[in-house]
């Protein structure tokens, strides 16, 4: 097991297209990363800008033998302006999920008819705006939705184009919390879309262009999305002949799943969602499988957050202090022993730790042997702080020589982490940089100060 991790270790060092040793450091794109912690502060976010456009050209790529397909990349992943500007120069589209992440992707530079808007809650005031904006598409996720869309599109005179999410009634292997079309708070049931469809027609500015689903998120298989397609397909089909209409699109959502295993590992566990049997290639083929059995020029959208995302960023994290505890059973005799390096970050900084597994290096000595069992806690006062899926379950592995001081690099952190980080403990918010180019980063977000904790309540305590 030791030996595993070692050469996992050794080989993401040798073959992965972002990382690399240089003098017993890790690097990212060539930038030594203890160095980057360095000079901007721990728990730090890089991401790389490179990763983020090889990603989208596999996805490009994995869909070239359908012309007609938008790659809406879903902002929630992670919606910091210079990432949305790096994904924005490869010329796909955006997802937002609330008239915020809107306002977000028009200030990256976006235009509003790139932007597909999801939700299973739209206010009054989010729909008046997206409807303002002229987006390419509103996934409705009720029937009240829709009769929002229509009273406020004829109040404001203005065309909307929407797509109904419909539930395709598809599990999918994943986490019980990431699947979405099997019984979830998300779309209407299929049985409703004929009666909810057919009152488009009296809505003198509404457009139905298509069906919308997602079917999950980090879905390790195709079959699910090869199920939900055909069912998604078979309803439009219908629709079509029944209530005379035409559509022009179909939006099949997210959930391309990224490697948090990946397929070299041979350690323990797995095949399971953190080590996906499949990739961009395969989700494309099932995708267009199931279109093309009904047509072969419809727009197929498709929303990928994570797959974008997900492998450009690592966490910098430095090893505050360690020490030794006894594991002792009630009666007082001893189990063991537990050797504890606590961390700057926690689940403030990587709030999925809890079900993730993470590849976790000791970036100041990446070329040491990881063979030292520890346990990683973070800074919060919950017991429960600490990191939970190690190559030896609860436990970790590091080099012996491992000191405070050291910056601890998490892997395959880029979607939904820093999204999700809280202020938990007045935790400050991390910063993050952007590597640009080989060799070239800068900060796109500076850690959040005291003073910034403090806005929400000024003038008011
Ligand atoms: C409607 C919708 N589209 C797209 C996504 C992105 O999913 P993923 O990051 O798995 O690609 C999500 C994720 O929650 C979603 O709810």
């Amino acid at each position: 097991m030791h030996h595993d991790y070692d050469s996992q270790r050794q080989y993401t060092l040798q073959h992965d297209r972002r990382l690399s040793a240089g003098s017993g450091h890790l690097q990212c794109e060539g930038v030594d990363l203890p160095a980057l912690a360095a000079e901007f502060g721990s728990p730090l976010f890089v991401y790389s800008a490179p990763e983020i456009r090889r990603n989208i050209a596999e996805i490009q790529q994995a869909f070239a033998s359908h012309a007609n397909t938008r790659i809406c990349y879903a902002s929630k992943a992670c919606s910091l302006l210079a990432v949305l500007q790096v994904v924005r120069a490869t010329g796909i589209s955006i997802e937002a999920n609330s008239a915020n992440e809107i306002r977000r992707c028009l200030a990256a530079g976006f235009a509003g008819n790139e932007i597909v808007y999801n939700g299973v809650v739209k206010r009054d005031e989010e729909l008046e705006f997206a409807i303002r904006q002229q987006l390419h598409a509103i996934n409705v996720d009720s029937e009240q939705e829709l009769l929002a869309i229509d009273r406020i599109s004829r109040q404001l005179q203005t065309p909307v184009r929407i797509c109904l999410r419909v539930e395709p009634n598809v599990r999918a292997a994943t986490h019980e919390g990431l699947m979405t079309a099997f019984r979830a708070k998300s779309g209407v049931d299929l049985a409703d879309a004929e009666r909810i469809c057919r009152q488009v027609a009296a809505m003198p500015h509404v457009r139905l262009c298509g069906l919308h689903m997602h079917v999950g998120d980090q879905v390790p298989d195709a079959e699910p999305f090869a199920a939900a397609t055909r069912v998604l397909v078979e309803t439009a089909r219908r629709l079509e002949s029944t209530l005379n209409i035409r559509f022009d699109m179909i939006n099949v959502g997210g959930g391309i799943p990224t490697p948090y295993r990946y397929a070299s590992d041979r350690g323990l566990g797995g095949p399971d969602n953190m080590q996906p049997a499949i990739g961009a290639a395969e989700f494309a083929d099932a995708v267009i499988r199931a279109v093309h059995a009904w047509r072969q020029d419809i727009e197929i959208c498709i929303e990928p957050g994570r797959k974008v995302v997900g492998s450009a960023a690592v966490l910098l994290t430095g090893l505050v202090s360690g020490k030794r505890k006894t594991l002792l059973n009630e009666d007082g005799s001893v189990e063991g022993q537990v050797d504890w390096r606590m961390l700057d970050a926690g689940f403030n900084a990587i709030p999925d730790y809890k079900d993730w597994y993470f590849y976790v290096y000791n970036a100041s000595r990446i070329t040491d042997s990881h063979n030292q069992p520890v346990k990683l806690g973070g800074p919060l006062c919950d017991g429960g702080d600490y990191f939970r899926h190690g190559p030896l379950g609860e436990q970790f592995l590091l080099p012996e020589a491992s000191a405070v001081g050291d910056v601890l690099a998490f892997l395959d952190v880029g979607a939904y982490q820093l999204e999700n980080q809280t202020v938990y403990n007045a935790q400050p918010r991390s910063a993050a940089v952007l590597i640009e180019d080989a060799g070239h980063y800068r900060l796109i977000r500076r850690q959040e100060r005291f003073d910034d904790m403090l806005l929400l309540e000024r003038d008011l305590a």
